[in-house]
């Protein structure tokens, strides 16, 4: 692989020391930064950076491509820790119903929601879902995203639920990014189960977790834990079923009402809870005694039109925050993390320091990738992206729907 050097870099942004894991509340403030900077790239990992006032002598480097950055700002890749890109169509009719007058539960009770995406997915093949998730994940990647979670939950049958995860796997086997995958079989109650729920959480644990464990197609299991979709207890039992086969905890908690998800998720070691919209002043307690990542969901709260998050809350009483985009067909049609920082900024008043870390670190964290991805730091992969000429970084977030991004690099290579 091909050495880089790219100097002039207007804002180096994210510039941390090896083992800085996550950043919790005061510092989320912050964010290092070098001014005039150079950055190295060797092997598709950075090597090194510095001030333009200590410029590397070229002749230590030989076969090496220089780049220009005059202007230009360059940010780590954002880590987006919360998708479900691996879906067949889209629901674009639900949204018309939503903005005619019904709500999403109201949707789902007739059969559609998540129910939609799982009829829609059993008819489809593996190789078609591929195909569908590809051209997200390379409008996402085009967008500043260099690493990624994909959940499953749109089969809810043995098959369908393998046929989505394998879809992740052949996604993460062409070693384009750093790709965490999600069993998320508890994510409603399929047709077939409506009267039998414990038969379904039997299937989930007896028969489809020693499967997915035996063919290694997850690393963490997550669960919708919601009125109507599973209760606190049932949460429990299913993540604690899904850690004997060494699969990590996260849970969909507190998105439509106060249900008891964190606590729930806290209890069982979960890396993250997401969602959080209805997020208490007990739950803050709870989460600031765990090594939980709390994760922020910018883009569903906006498009279902949900109460936020208390995200200044949380980051003021010593927590840290991540963000993600939730990018799934039915509550945000979108995996754009310049459009969560915009948001972030905007309706839950972070700073741009705070939704960059938000963004970055924290959300590597939240997928247990920040060792790896989520700043400028050496040893980590190199997946950055050097913006347009911009003023700062805080232009990003306040230029909301504006592309601003020139050129994505994973693993040194230019996409
Ligand atoms: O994260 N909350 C549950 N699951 C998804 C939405 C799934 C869907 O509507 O398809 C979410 O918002
Ligand atoms: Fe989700």
């Amino acid at each position: 692989m091909s050495k880089l050097l790219i100097k002039n870099i207007k804002t180096l942004v994210q510039v941390r020391e090896v083992g800085i894991l996550k950043v919790s509340g005061a510092e989320m403030k912050e964010l290092p930064c070098i001014e005039n900077a150079w950055l190295a790239v060797d092997n598709g990992l950075i090597a090194d950076y510095g001030s333009m006032d200590d410029f590397p002598g070229i002749e230590d480097w030989k076969g090496l491509e220089i780049i220009d950055c005059e202007g230009k700002i360059i940010m780590p890749c954002y880590a987006d820790s919360h998708t479900h890109i691996v879906y067949a169509g889209n629901r674009e009719g639900e949204f018309v119903d939503r903005i005619n007058g019904l709500s999403y539960e109201e949707i789902f009770e007739r059969g559609g929601g998540i129910l939609n995406s799982a009829k829609k997915l059993s008819e489809a093949t593996e190789d078609e879902l591929f195909e569908q998730a590809m051209v997200r994940l390379k409008e996402v990647i085009s967008q500043g995203t260099g690493s990624i979670e994909i959940k499953s939950g749109y089969g809810l049958s043995l098959e369908s639920e393998l046929k989505m995860l394998r879809v992740i796997k052949r996604i993460k086997d062409l070693n384009l990014l750093p790709v965490r995958a999600t069993f998320l079989g508890a994510h409603a109650l399929p047709l077939e189960f409506k009267n039998n729920k414990e038969g379904y959480i039997n299937l989930i644990v007896n028969e489809m977790l020693p499967k997915i464990a035996k063919e290694k197609l997850a690393d963490f299991i997550d669960v919708f834990c919601e009125q109507n979709y599973f209760t606190p207890d049932e949460t429990e039992y299913i993540l604690r079923a899904g850690t004997e086969h060494c699969l990590i905890p996260k849970v969909h908690a507190e998105q439509m009402s106060h249900f008891g998800g964190i606590q729930a998720g806290v209890a069982c070691g979960a890396i993250s809870v997401d969602h959080l919209e209805f997020c208490n002043d007990t739950d803050i307690e709870v989460l600031k005694n765990s090594e939980t990542m709390a994760t922020v969901l910018p883009g569903a709260a906006f498009f279902l039109g949900l109460p936020l998050p208390p995200a200044r809350k949380m980051i003021d009483a010593g927590l840290p925050i991540a963000f993600a985009s939730d990018f799934n067909p039915g509550s945000c049609p979108s995996g754009n993390m310049n459009f969560m920082m915009s948001l972030g900024c905007v309706q839950y008043k972070l700073t741009p320091e705070e939704v960059i870390n938000a963004c970055t670190i924290n959300s590597a964290y939240a997928m247990n990738l920040s060792h790896e991805v989520g700043s400028i730091t050496p040893g980590k992969k190199a997946n950055f992206f050097i913006t347009k000429p911009i003023s700062s970084y805080s232009f990003i977030p306040y230029s909301f729907g504006s592309n601003l991004i020139e050129s994505v690099y994973l693993n040194g290579v230019k996409q």
